[in-house]
């Protein structure tokens, strides 16, 4: 069981305006509600930029799958990667396009290497990164 506690905090009402009307906007319920969810992002993200933490995320690749050998260079990529990479879904988007989504776990620096290493591949048009989590920090 995992104890609830209340805290306050001070701030400057302007600034408390600003966040209530986004919030509002952005359909929290209440103010508990949204700064539990910025400390969960704020924590996910230190996750990722200490670089050594276990994380997950998930690699979106945009590629021209005609580019000669980039199937094979992709796939030998991965292959080396097998460590990190649990998943991956393949989408046809037209005569010439891919899209890729890669799952991957590991350490943040070991997801962001992959990222790179994909996104100098020849026929590569877009891969980005998500921050993801795995969660036990976040309660
Ligand atoms: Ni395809």
């Amino acid at each position: 069981m995992i104890d609830t506690i209340r805290f306050s905090i001070s701030i400057k009402e302007k600034l408390l305006e600003n966040f209530d009307e986004l919030i509002e906007k952005k359909g929290y319920g209440n103010r508990s509600d949204a700064i539990r969810d910025l400390i969960r992002k704020f924590i996910s993200e230190s996750e990722w930029e200490e670089g050594d933490k276990e994380t997950v995320g998930t690699i979106t690749l945009i590629y021209d799958h005609e580019v000669r050998q980039i199937n094979e260079v992709l796939t030998d990529l991965q292959h080396n990667y097998h460590e990190n990479i649990l998943s991956a879904l393949h989408i046809h988007l037209d005569k010439h396009n891919c899209l890729e989504v890669l799952a991957v776990k590991g350490k943040g620096d070991k997801i962001r290497e992959i990222g790179a290493k994909l996104n100098t591949v020849r026929g590569v048009k877009h891969a980005r990164v998500t921050l993801g989590s795995t969660g036990k920090s976040l309660l």
